[in-house]
């Protein structure tokens, strides 16, 4: 581990101050008073950094490294590619992003140049090495940040060349290109290699395969670009360890990818708190936080979050009291190793000028945000043994880029209303309530250390996938998939012959059609007669119904209106040594928490707290050297009833927080410590 205690700090920009040297002075100082032991740096330094063309000025920022370094701040360096120099883009104006319009954009913003542009690359990658040559061993030096948020794509000529050079790669033949996009259709045949574009609303915007491909090709080219950092730090430092900071659910890049060449995952979490539920916005943003572990099955860094406001938000809400504590314990309470803030000191000009910081304008300690972040410092000293536990979970749910982006590409059934992103949130929502650890997986990961593994709308089935999730049920694991699964292949081209494809068998049943419902339809579903999985209601579908004739499944839950009145709406089947289950259609949230409360216990799969309670409160779990930490928070402004004593008096014993009275307190956290067992 490059840490040996949690990490506590924010986005730094010394570039905004250098004519205030006495500012900078001050800041180490209350760094030091807050708590603060790492600070991300150099992310947006690049005109200080290279002023012109290969001269470096390296040294103001290497004095502040070493100042910090000497107060007990470590860095974590940031390479400045995402906002490159005016004279930079003036001089390489192929850099500029390109969009579908085909339109170049001018210099401005950040995060949007292209990732194709050899001579960009070749900048990079002389900066890079430049940094590390004045940095890479600089015992100050934790932690190389890449870029800041890679996203977007690019349209230019450069990086319409690099895609037909991947497609060229991957199809080899025109033939298998055309067949492999389904080109008969409205007279797209290929005919040469030079003809191949981009999707655009210009051309291409209907073609499937080629949207698939499309965004495949734009992901591998970002990390190709990241990969270049990479190669340009270890150069010069061949041990130096790298993350990059992940957004919330971003679309464009396959983190399970990118995050295979990184050492550590990082991301940035942003929650909308107090616009009115915060236990959902609580289960959405735990949902990330696991995301984010999954990608590498380890801890990871919480990058980024707002100690205040967030004023890019449509309101700029303050976090309550309190609010700042907890959700950075939530972090902490789902794999996170640091709890870091954008930024240290707000900006006195321009776009960031209101967003919330550890130090406003004021450049007082005696706020109420300074205090806080103390408060958390102490929070987190207090949990110091937590750092580096891991988490183990017998859940796993798929949240597969691929199959996100075939179902966004595709015209219908799910245009309206169906968002992969949502329905996944579905299930782990129902998981969610239940208090289980969950883990995240995506069609190259392995099943077997899991009991339960989830796949919403598992439309995009790969042959090996398939085969993964055969074996897993065969061996007598319980699998949850539906609805619309197995329809296309690794190329969005409709499987024939009946689906679900490939797992017809293991789920016991053919789908026969889809019916779409608009916005105001619902369908009831009840329970079956004769079910043995004893479901308790009827609930409400919506957005789509799927007809399925049972072979080997049963029905669990059956549609109770519309002409296919008693047909099943949720099934079960027995393969192997294992269950499947198919969820014909998407239902509301009081359904997957009834399904998954009984899925579990039929599973063996205990929840975290045998007992139950009120419906604010998160409960997570940690493991390592020997012990198991339980966390237990309130996302509720009113205490709440919790049985802590029922834990005290069976081997729990109290870490962190106030369990007083069996009640947690609003916003609390509680920390519980024992013997694994
Ligand atoms: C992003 C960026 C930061 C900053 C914050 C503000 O996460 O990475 O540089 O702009 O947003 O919320
Ligand atoms: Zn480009």
């Amino acid at each position: 581990m490059i840490y040996k205690a949690f990490l506590m700090g924010a986005d730094y920009n010394p570039e905004q101050w250098l004519a205030s040297p006495e500012i900078l002075e001050q800041d180490i100082a209350l760094m030091q008073k807050a708590g603060c032991n790492v600070m991300t740096m150099g992310m947006f330094a690049w005109p200080f950094l290279e002023p012109s063309e290969g001269n470096y000025q390296m040294d103001w920022l290497k004095s502040i490294v070493d100042k910090l370094y000497a107060a007990g701040i470590y860095t974590m360096l940031g390479t400045p590619s995402g906002a490159r120099p005016r004279w930079l883009a003036q001089k390489y104006p192929e850099l500029l992003r390109v969009d579908s319009l085909r339109r170049r954009q001018l210099f401005g913003e950040r995060q949007n140049h292209c990732f194709t542009a050899p001579a960009y690359r070749e900048k990079v990658f002389a900066i890079d090495t430049e940094l590390a040559k004045t940095f890479g061993k600089h015992p100050g030096v934790l932690l190389w940040h890449l870029s800041n948020e890679y996203a977007g794509e690019c349209h230019c000529p450069l990086c319409q060349e690099a895609f037909r050079d991947w497609v060229r790669k991957k199809y080899v033949t025109l033939d298998a290109l055309n067949a492999a996009w389904s080109t008969a259709f409205w007279a797209h045949t290929y005919t040469d290699w030079s003809q191949i574009e981009s999707p655009s609303p210009l051309g291409d915007s209907t073609l499937h395969s080629l949207q698939l491909d499309w965004r495949r090709f734009c992901c591998d080219q970002t990390i190709a670009f990241m990969e270049n950092e990479t190669a340009a730090i270890r150069s010069v430092c061949p041990e130096a360890k790298v993350t990059t900071n992940m957004m919330y659910y971003t679309y464009d890049l396959n983190y399970f990818k990118l995050a295979q060449k990184i050492d550590l995952a990082a991301w940035d979490n942003y929650p909308v708190w107090h616009s009115g539920d915060d236990a959902a916005v609580a289960a959405d943003t735990a949902m990330y936080h696991d995301l984010m572990r999954s990608v590498k099955h380890a801890p990871f860094l919480l990058m980024e979050s707002a100690p205040s406001v967030t004023n890019w938000q449509g309101v700029a809400r303050q976090k309550r009291p309190g609010m700042n504590l907890l959700s950075s314990l939530q972090a902490v309470a789902h794999g996170a190793d640091s709890v870091q803030f954008f930024q240290w000191r707000q900006s006195v000009g321009n776009s960031e000028k209101f967003h919330g910081a550890i130090l406003d304008h004021s450049g007082k300690e005696d706020t109420r945000v300074f205090k806080e972040i103390a408060e958390l410092g102490s929070a987190l000293q207090q949990l110091g043994p937590v750092c580096g536990s891991t988490t183990k979970a017998d859940v796993a749910v798929l949240f597969d880029w691929e199959n996100r982006w075939a179902i966004a590409g595709a015209k219908g059934p799910f245009s309206s209303g169906t968002d992969y992103k949502d329905m996944v949130q579905k299930h782990y929502d129902g998981l969610w309530a239940q208090g289980v650890s969950v883990d995240f997986a995506d069609m190259e990961s392995t099943f077997s250390s899991y009991r339960l593994v989830i796949a919403p709308l598992l439309h995009l089935l790969r042959a090996d996938i398939a085969e993964k999730l055969r074996a897993f049920v065969a061996q007598g694991g319980t699998l949850v998939t539906g609805p619309y699964s197995g329809v296309v292949d690794e190329n969005d081209r409709c499987f024939l012959g009946g689906t679900p494809h490939a797992l017809r068998d293991v789920l016991g049943l053919r789908t026969v059609e889809l019916d779409g419902l608009h916005a105001q339809q619902q369908v009831r579903a009840l329970p079956a007669e004769g079910s043995t999985f004893s479901l308790p209601h009827a609930y409400a579908c919506t957005h789509l119904c799927e007809v399925v004739e049972c072979d080997t499944a049963t029905p669990v839950l059956c549609y109770d209106s519309e002409y296919y009145k008693g047909a099943p709406a949720l099934t079960v089947a027995s393969f192997g040594k294992g269950k499947a289950y198919y969820v014909c259609t998407e239902l509301q949230p009081p359904f997957y928490r009834d399904f998954y409360s009984r899925l579990l216990a039929q599973c063996g799969i205990a929840r975290l707290v045998p007992f139950a309670y009120p419906p604010c409160v998160e409960v997570s779990s940690r493991a390592g050297g020997g012990k198991t930490y339980l966390f237990v928070q309130n996302f509720s402004e009113e205490a709440c009833p919790f049985l802590f004593s029922e834990l005290l008096q069976s081997g729990w014993t109290l870490m962190y927080g106030n369990a007083d009275e069996d009640t947690l307190t609003r916003y609390g956290t509680v920390v519980l410590c024992s013997r694994q067992g």
